[in-house]
Parts: structure tokens; sequence; C-alpha cells
């Protein structure tokens, strides 16, 4: 049983004690980080939020209180009242803020006893995900998880700060509105006063920051959950943050200006860090030649470059029948050796991901040698000399197939070789503008066009009258913001007006009944005065997790779900009573 507080008042953190403490009064309060007894003396490492104190209790100075700190336990939440002194000379610790002092306990208050944790709070040790998301409340004591937490907290604010002062209002929407087609699968929320009729979780605040710029308010932004029933990854999870944009009468250029502005703010308000802006800009068709990913990681070269002209009748078959089936062919250069072994192993990489094989040559003064390096003629070998531009030493790595799978695997091959050649340089952030995105993209099983982006994205002016003809050549004033070979934005400028908005949902299989149905509201807006506007959102969870060094997009949220969607902590999702379901009018099928 803890004692009560009574009318003890904490005086400061733990983590603020300075050496101008040093001979006043305090009350500290918090977690036993460690226990020491020794030889009479008994140590305490306090800690809260801010860091953690050294607390000392010696039966001279106060018997009771030393008899006392012997039933102390880790994380048993005590408060102390004593004197800060400076530590004697050869017992201090440079490596803490507080490691000049400690308290001389007068007197003890155990407030609250605790079980003996899960696992240990008080040090950087490894920690299966599943048991610290299941005491996620543990967990979030540690101190690496408090430094994220914090950072996450400075983030927002840095973000908040710049754009109220660049004039933006924050304003908030709805999470119960409406299920639209497109996108992600919603989360459905049954209604009980409409029975049988669903809202939808929104997946982000698109239609209603649009209408927003409708109604004249210019500049909008939100810190917003978004909510998208999709398979989960590292760097997904189902409900996650955005920092939600909206201009109006804007163009793409202001934009980038004022995202790259609150970047730097950002960075210098979280890291102390100074970014160069203008960022780089690289459009997709450039972006997916170079590097075979609309997400590059520009902080190493390592481009590839492609060959399907040089080798289309090359003596090596697979290639050349590949390309005269269409088939693409790239190459990459890696600068320096690569072992037997290591080049098998990426041989087997590339197989487990999906292509066909890696072939390859090693460049060296006496000639090219290499298995397929006995196939390509004189002229094939000055050809990729010229494009390549290869050292004595060098290896060039081959793939040919169909253009989606060369660019998908030799873009994961690219950032393995990254790695492995440790060609990546520690600290470094490299953000770069991925612009003019293709406007649609050609779904296969649905067997129509898709938006790549949303439906409501500008088309480029100048691409306009290939919609009828080539929809799939049209570029779209689209256009991502990449972080380390992170897509952490997205965003576009907008179709203001109806005639365009129209004839795109037709070219996605949108009938205007459909639309109607769909978005009426919107369409029947754009014919109320909607003024040129455009925006972008941010995942706010992935820049976090950027800025912290995790590993994980988990480690940046305070309760983040699994992989599977669940949270291991409430246990939700969960059965619900029949009584519940029969008020809402569902009925529960047998799971398949
Ligand atoms: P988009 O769908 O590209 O654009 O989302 C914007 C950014 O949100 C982040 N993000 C996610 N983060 C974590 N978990 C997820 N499941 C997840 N999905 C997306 C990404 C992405 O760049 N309304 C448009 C924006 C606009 O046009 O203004 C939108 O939502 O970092
Ligand atoms: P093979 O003639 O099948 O022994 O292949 C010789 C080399 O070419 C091996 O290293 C294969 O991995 C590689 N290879 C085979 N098909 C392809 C392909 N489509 N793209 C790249 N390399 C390939």
């Amino acid at each position: 049983m803890g004692e009560a507080l009574g009318d003890w008042k904490r005086t400061c953190y733990c983590g603020d004690l300075r050496a101008e403490h040093i001979g006043q009064e305090v009350t500290l309060m918090g977690w036993v980080n460690r226990r020491r007894d020794l030889g009479g003396l008994v140590f305490i490492d306090l800690r809260d939020r801010e860091g953690i104190a050294q607390v000392v209790f010696n039966p001279e100075f106060s018997p009771g209180a030393h008899a006392k700190a012997a039933s102390l336990r880790h994380e048993y939440v005590i408060a102390v009242q004593g004197k800060i002194v400076a530590r004697p000379a050869g017992t201090e610790n440079p490596e803490l803020k507080t490691g000049l002092l400690e308290v001389q306990t007068r007197d003890l208050k155990v407030l609250s006893e605790s079980n003996p944790s899960p696992f240990p709070i008080d040090e950087d040790t490894e920690v299966a995900e599943n048991l610290r998301l299941k005491y996620r409340y543990l967990d979030l004591r540690r101190q690496k998880m408090q430094k994220n937490l914090i950072l996450r907290d400075r983030a927002a604010r840095a973000v908040r700060n710049y754009l109220q002062s660049q004039g933006f209002l924050e304003i908030e929407t709805p999470f119960l509105t409406k299920s639209t087609p497109e996108g992600a699968r919603d989360y459905l929320v049954p209604s009980r006063v409409n029975p049988g009729q669903f809202y939808a979780l929104p997946q982000s605040p698109q239609l209603f920051k649009q209408l927003l710029m409708i109604s004249g308010y210019d500049r909008y932004f939100q810190i917003v959950k978004c909510f998208r029933d999709e398979d989960l990854r590292a760097d997904r999870q189902p409900e996650f943050t955005q920092i939600d944009i909206e201009m109006s009468f804007i163009d793409r250029e202001d934009i980038y200006a004022i995202m790259e502005g609150m970047m730097q703010v950002l960075f210098r308000d979280t890291l102390g860090m100074e970014l160069t802006t203008p960022f780089p800009r690289l459009t997709y068709n450039q972006s997916m030649a170079k590097y075979g990913v609309d997400n590059p990681d520009i902080r190493f070269g390592l481009e590839m470059t492609e060959v399907t002209d040089v080798l289309k009748e090359t003596g090596f078959k697979v290639f050349a029948e590949t390309i005269q089936r269409g088939g693409m062919a790239k190459a990459l250069k890696v600068k320096g050796d690569l072992s037997r072994k290591e080049l098998d192993d990426l041989n087997e990489f590339v197989r487990e991901t999906g292509a066909k094989g890696l072939a390859w040559v090693r460049v060296a003064p006496e000639g090219w040698s290499g298995p397929i390096a006995k196939f390509l003629s004189e002229k094939e070998r000055s050809s990729l000399g010229e494009s390549l531009q290869p050292d004595p030493g060098d290896i060039i790595l081959f793939m040919a197939d169909s253009p989606k799978i060369v660019n998908e695997i030799m873009g994961r091959l690219r950032l393995r070789i990254g790695k492995q050649l440790n060609l990546i340089p520690e600290g470094a952030f490299s953000f770069v503008w991925v612009t003019d995105f293709p406007l649609l993209e050609y779904d296969d099983v649905e067997g129509r066009f898709t938006a790549k982006h949303h439906p409501f994205t500008s088309p480029l002016d100048e691409d306009l009258p290939l919609l009828r003809s080539a929809p799939e050549k049209v570029r779209a004033k689209a256009y991502d913001l990449v972080l380390n070979g992170s897509e952490v934005g997205g965003g576009s400028l907008r179709i203001y007006r109806r005639e365009v908005q129209s004839l795109l949902f037709e070219k996605l299989g949108i009938n205007p009944e459909e639309a109607k149905k769909k978005f009426g509201f919107l369409l029947e807006a754009l014919e109320f005065g909607a003024p040129p506007h455009g925006g972008i959102a941010f995942g706010f969870d992935r820049l976090v997790m950027l800025l912290a060094g995790a590993e994980s997009i988990r480690d940046v949220i305070a309760f983040p779900k699994t992989q599977k969607a669940t949270d291991l902590l409430t246990e939700a999702p969960s059965p619900v009573d029949g009584r519940q379901l029969a008020e809402l009018s569902i009925r529960v099928m047998a799971p398949k």
C-alpha cells in the first residue's frame, strides 16, 4: 500500500538538478530506476521524464528514511525530501546531466509499489516487441521511447509554429464520414440510428480540405489521424498521422518553397540542423530511369543505366530474346570489387525477389571476364564502355526482364549494394522532390485505369489533350517529397474545373451516376466558384521516425498496432456483445 502524498509538493524534475541547486532543499518524485546498498549507505537512481537524480540514504543523517529505503525495489514510485549537495570528489558521473550532485535524503514516502517489471526499464536491452507492446506503458518509460515521443512533440510544435506563421488556419474535419471509392480499404463504422448504413473513417481529409478552399479559407492545415485498412509494413500503420495542407491561388513552385521552409524549421527545431534549399528534383521518369523506383534514396550514387538498345541483338540469347519480347535491360556499375561469393549471393537475392538472374562482367585492363563476357561483341563492349565509363576493377551487373521487374528488383539490389559497400553516409538527410507523376495507371486486375495519386489530381495543362487519345501518357501536377528513400509526403494541384473532373471520372470508368452518388457533393461544390488550389500531406510518423533514427514507425507512436493491426495492450479488435450488434442491426457471419 502506498503512502498519501499529503502536503508534499514537487520542487523540480529529477533531471533538472544543476550545480546552482547546491545547498537547496528539494522535493523530488519519480520511479526507482536502480538501487545500490553500499556498506550502510543506500543509493537510489530516481527517474522522471527529464532524467535521473542520485538520492542517498545515510543511516546517521536520517535513520528512519534509511530503514525504509531497504524495502525499495525497481519501479516503486517514491517522493524524497532533502538537500542538494555536491558528490564527494571522485564519485561524480560526468555522463549524467545531474552527475555532479546528489540528494541527501531527510524523508521518504513510498507512494506506490510495483510488481517486478517483465523487462528491464533501466537499460537498453533488446526486448521482444510483442512483450513491449503488451506492457506498452512500461516500454514507454524506457529512455529511448521517451526521447522519441519528446522529439515527436517538438516536431509537431515546430510544424504548427511555422504553418501558423505562414497564415495557415488549423481546421478540424470529421472522422465519421462517407466511404468513397479509390485508395485503400475503408474502416467502416455502423450507424445505430440509420440501420444498415455506415460511416467510413477518413483515409485522409482530402475532400474536406478541398471544400475548405472552395469556402475561401485560403490556407488550411491539420495534424490529423488517417485510417487505412491496408497490408502493414515497417513504415505503415492502419491509423497514422498526417500533416495535411491545402492552399488556394498557388502553383507548384509555391508549394515546394513553403514546404522546404517547413522542413528547414522542423530540422532546426528538432535536430539543430540547417538544411540547404531548394531541394533537388527529379521527374518521375528520371527517377525510374536512374533508380528504378519513385522513392529514390539519393544519399549515394550507384545509378542505373538502361542498355536495352545496346544488347538487343546480343549473343547472350536470354537477353536478346527478353528484349525482343518487349523487355528491358539495365546495368549497374559497381565501383571496386565484389568477390565471387558476394556475386553469387546477389544472384541468389535477385532470384528470391523475383528476377530470373543477375549477369555480370568484371572489367580489367587485360579484358572483360565473367559468365557473360564471352557473349559480348566488340561493338557491344565499346557502347557499354561509353555509357557506363567503367574503370579497371569495376563490376557491371546486368538484368533483363519486363521493365516492371527490372526496375523493382534492380532498385532493391541498388539499396542492398549501397548498404553492403557502406556507400550511405552516416547521419545524412537527402531530400528530393519527385515530380510529374503519371496521372493514371492501368490496373490489370480491374481492367481499367486508376488514379495514380487520387482522382482529384490535375493533369499537366499541355497533356490535357492526351487524356482522350493516350491516357497512359498524361502527366499530373503531382509530386512526392522523398527523404532517404522514404516517401514522406505527397500531393498535387487539384482539378478545379468541373468539366475536367467529369472527363477524368469518365477515364477512370466511373459513370456520371456513380460519380454523382460517390462524390456528388464535390462535383456540385466545383460549380459554386472553386479557386485554383492544391496541397500536400506528410506522413508525420515517418518523418519523426527518420528524425529519431528509429527502425520502425512503431517506435515513434505511443500506442501502435502490430503487423496484424491488433493492439496487444487493450486487445483490440475484439468480439462485442450480441446486444450491441443487435442495436446496430448487424449479424456476424462465421469467419472464413
Ligand atoms: P498520400 O496517400 O500520399 O496522400 O499520403 C500522404 C503521406 O502519408 C504517409 N502515409 C502513411 N504513413 C503511415 N502509415 C500509412 N499507412 C501511410 N499511408 C500514407 C506517407 C504519404 O506520403 N490526401 C493526399 C495528400 C494530398 O494530395 O494532399 C494523401 O493522403 O508518408
Ligand atoms: P545461364 O546461361 O543461365 O547460366 O546464365 C548466366 C548468367 O546470367 C547467370 O549469372 C544468370 O543469373 C544470369 N541471368 C539469366 N537470366 C537473366 C536475366 N533475365 N537477367 C539477368 N541475368 C540473367
